[in-house]
């Protein structure tokens, strides 16, 4: 079978990067998270308080950053450092947010992004991923979840790396980065058309990742 490009799309907490993760490993695909590569220009920017709205600062920037995806997804490297644990902060979920409304950023981020892609063999998780970055991708998905889990995911995962994390906060959290990657104007995270919609609230990551791979198989 020829390497295929899959896209996974949605929400955050939905599960993205789970089953993304495990789907690659399966099919012997590479992993690319697209978010992370957000997450590492929001903490540089953050570092060197840069302002979330400043596009074109923010351009110039990530023109000069270094930003490696490694270990199928699980290390992240900005600029030769390792910042794995350092982009999952609440305070970089915000800002890594704020920083992809601009167009400059993302058609930085986008051109990389077909870069790693280009030969396929690649499973790639994100908002766009779909819709503008490989809109010609052989299966997409869209994986979504009831915001309370998805909170309570974020919350487990807050936890097991030593953040208190209060779950009403997490929740409003999650709205609001929801409703600002969906209601940006450029391209808004939004379900592809043809992309198949995975609801993982009452399913196992076994069970996604059955459903997934049937869908690729297909
Ligand atoms: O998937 P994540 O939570 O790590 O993504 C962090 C932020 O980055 C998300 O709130 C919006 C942005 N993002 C994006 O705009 N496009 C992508 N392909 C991936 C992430």
């Amino acid at each position: 079978m020829k390497p295929l490009v899959i896209a996974i799309d949605g929400p955050s907490g939905a599960g993205k990067s789970t089953a993304g993760r495990a789907l690659a490993a399966r099919l012997g695909y590479v992993f690319i998270d697209t978010g992370a590569m957000y997450r590492a220009l929001a903490l540089k920017a953050s570092r060197r308080s840069i302002d979330a709205g400043d596009a074109a600062v923010l351009a110039e920037l990530l023109k000069a950053s270094r930003i490696e995806l490694r270990e199928g997804g699980r290390q992240v490297l900005l600029d030769g450092e390792d910042v794995t644990a350092s982009i999952r902060t609440r305070d970089v979920s915000a800002l890594a947010s704020r920083v992809s409304v601009h167009p400059a950023v993302r058609r930085e981020m986008v051109a990389r992004q077909r870069e790693l892609g280009r030969d396929g063999g690649v499973v790639l998780d994100g908002r766009d991923i779909g819709t503008a970055v490989f809109p010609d991708a052989d299966v997409k998905f869209y994986v979504d979840a009831d915001v309370r889990h998805r909170a309570e995911r974020r919350r487990a995962e807050l936890q097991a790396a030593g953040a208190a994390a209060d779950l009403a906060a997490i929740e409003h959290e999650i709205r609001e980065r929801d409703h600002a990657d969906m209601t940006r104007s450029d391209s808004p995270l939004t379900r592809a058309p043809g992309a198949l919609l995975v609801d993982t609230t009452e399913l196992t990551p076994e069970q996604v990742i059955e459903r997934m791979l049937a869908a690729v198989r297909a």
